[in-house]
């Protein structure tokens, strides 16, 4: 088609997007994505060594990458790597709030109180302060995009993962409240709750324990691959998605929709 009917922009060209937990993953497959649609990417992780594979492997492909070393529950690191993203990068456009871990928990554990307090600080405290770091950013952006990685744990819940769920459940509240309180900016907010995704996280659960859960929770019958989850981060992030604000959007493979 030589001359397009529609008017919205569905490209990422050329902005500037800040991922964190980029080396595994979702991280890592949004990371993939957003580079392979020509946006320049920083990569945010723990480790300089998978920090730097993600990078090189984006260079190679011939993408724009930054890669930093970064543990978000460290306050003042985030203002330094935003600082080095809008040296490196310039300034940011899209920040996607995914690092994140597998917390336990039930009330009778002795050491509830530290994965309570684990979860709050890897999964839900850094989030705002990333936001806020990136804000003025944001606001000029025009087009400044928020996309929160939840989970079905954001919306529901499952025995034994309270302080997960509890901080999970966190994010969705955030999420809505960001989206109210920025919108006057022209800056959506949105979060993703993965179901069952095959990734860092869930790599240990023997292969027969993954199979039986996902035949018997989701209406696909298995697990999700990290770059089904990061193809809505991609879309939400578009500057066609302009009126998608304040959402809370399952990619579970229907297991919040199944109830038999
Ligand atoms: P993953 O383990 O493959 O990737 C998570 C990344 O976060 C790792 O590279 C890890 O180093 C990084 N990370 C952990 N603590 C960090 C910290 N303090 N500072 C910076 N980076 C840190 O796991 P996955 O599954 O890709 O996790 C991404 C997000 O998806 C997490 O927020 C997780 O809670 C969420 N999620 C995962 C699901 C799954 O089934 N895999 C389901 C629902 C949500």
């Amino acid at each position: 088609m030589t001359n397009r009917i529609t008017t919205l922009s569905r490209s990422v060209a050329d902005k500037v997007v800040v991922i964190t937990g980029a080396a595994s993953g979702m991280g890592r497959a949004t990371a993939f994505l957003f580079a392979d649609e020509g946006a320049k990417v920083a990569v945010t992780d723990l480790s300089r060594e998978r920090v730097d594979a993600v990078v090189d492997r984006i260079r190679t492909a011939g993408g724009a990458a930054h890669g930093i070393v970064l543990d978000v529950t460290d306050a003042d690191a985030i203002i330094g790597a935003v600082e080095e993203i809008r040296a490196e990068l310039g300034p940011i456009d899209v920040v996607v709030n995914n690092a994140g871990l597998a917390v336990g928990g039930a009330l009778e554990d002795p050491n509830f109180e530290d994965e309570w307090m684990r979860a709050l600080d890897v999964l839900l405290t850094p989030h705002q302060r990333l936001v806020r770091a990136c804000l003025d950013d944001l606001k000029a952006s025009g087009e400044g995009r928020i996309i929160n990685i939840a989970s079905t744990e954001g919306i529901t819940a499952q025995r034994g993962a309270m302080p997960y769920t509890a901080a999970k459940h966190g994010v969705v509240g955030l999420t809505r409240s960001m989206a109210v309180n920025l919108g006057v900016h022209g800056i959506t907010v949105n979060a993703i709750c993965p179901g069952p995704i095959l990734t860092g996280i869930t790599e240990d659960i023997p292969d027969d324990m993954r199979d039986t859960f996902a035949r018997r929770r989701t209406a696909l019958r298995r697990y999700g691959d990290p770059e089904e989850v990061a193809h809505l981060t991609l879309s939400l992030a578009l500057p066609a998605a302009s009126y998608i604000t304040g959402a809370i959007i399952p990619v579970d493979g229907g297991l919040t929709a199944k109830n038999d």
